[in-house]
């Protein structure tokens, strides 16, 4: 059994208004998408793939596609045949724990296709119409709110990406496209301090947990 990450770092980041791709904002000091590297080190996983945006150098790294998505199927392409789990990791998630990689991948072990982090929903989640009108509530007890690192029996993904290019481009995190194919996907509990760093808020809330002294995390 050989492991192995994707890491996928080639979005714009529009939505943070930085003068460059998101996971390349400094953060506590370094680079996004390095903190990430550093726990996936930590968690002994040193076959990683980065996948950056078209045009950037960074050794190793290859080229993202126009949607998260096709990015993952670039770096899964990239990856050697002998890798049969591989996890993959937003860098805008610079707050990730090596325990977090380590839990998702002894999911796979377990019998799941795919094992994917997730922190419980807290607040109430309300369905409403374009008007604003609430149809539904739902029961918040059974709600997760997905996050990454995902981790995928290779072949499951490899499949799972290879659905009409329209279905890929669609989805918005990839363990959707194996539930689309029937495979088993467990959640795996993770903390809201996994954030995803979209906005310029998010970013400052970054600063603060990655800028303390003792290096970030401690
Ligand atoms: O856009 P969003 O914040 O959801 O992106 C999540 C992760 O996917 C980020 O780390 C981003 O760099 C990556 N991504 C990518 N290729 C894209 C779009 C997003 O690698 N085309």
């Amino acid at each position: 059994m050989t492991s192995a990450a994707v890491l996928v770092a080639a979005g714009s980041g529009e939505r943070l208004g930085a003068d460059r791709p998101k996971a390349f904002v400094v953060v506590g000091g370094r680079p996004m998408w390095e903190w990430s590297l550093a726990a996936l080190a930590a968690a002994e996983i040193d076959r990683v793939v980065t996948v950056v945006p078209p045009g950037t150098e960074l050794p190793g790294g290859v080229a993202g596609g126009d949607t998260r998505s096709e990015s993952v199927r670039n770096g899964l392409q990239a990856l050697p045949r002998e890798v049969d789990r591989v996890v993959v990791h937003d860098a805008a998630r610079p707050l990730v724990t090596p325990d977090l990689f380590a839990r998702c991948l002894s999911e796979l072990e377990a019998g799941a296709d795919a094992a994917i982090a997730a922190a419980r929903v807290t607040d109430t989640v309300k369905e409403a119409g374009e008007d604003r009108v609430v149809v539904r509530t739902h029961d918040r007890s059974r709600l997760w709110s997905i996050q990454t690192p995902q981790a995928f029996r290779r072949a499951v993904l490899e499949r799972a990406l290879a659905q009409p290019d329209a279905v890929v481009r669609a989805a918005t995190d990839d363990a959707m496209l194996v539930e689309a194919l029937g495979g088993r996907v467990v959640v795996v509990e993770s903390s809201p301090a996994n954030f995803k760093v979209t906005t310029p808020h998010d970013l400052e809330v970054a600063e603060l947990l990655l800028g303390r002294p003792a290096g970030g995390r401690g």
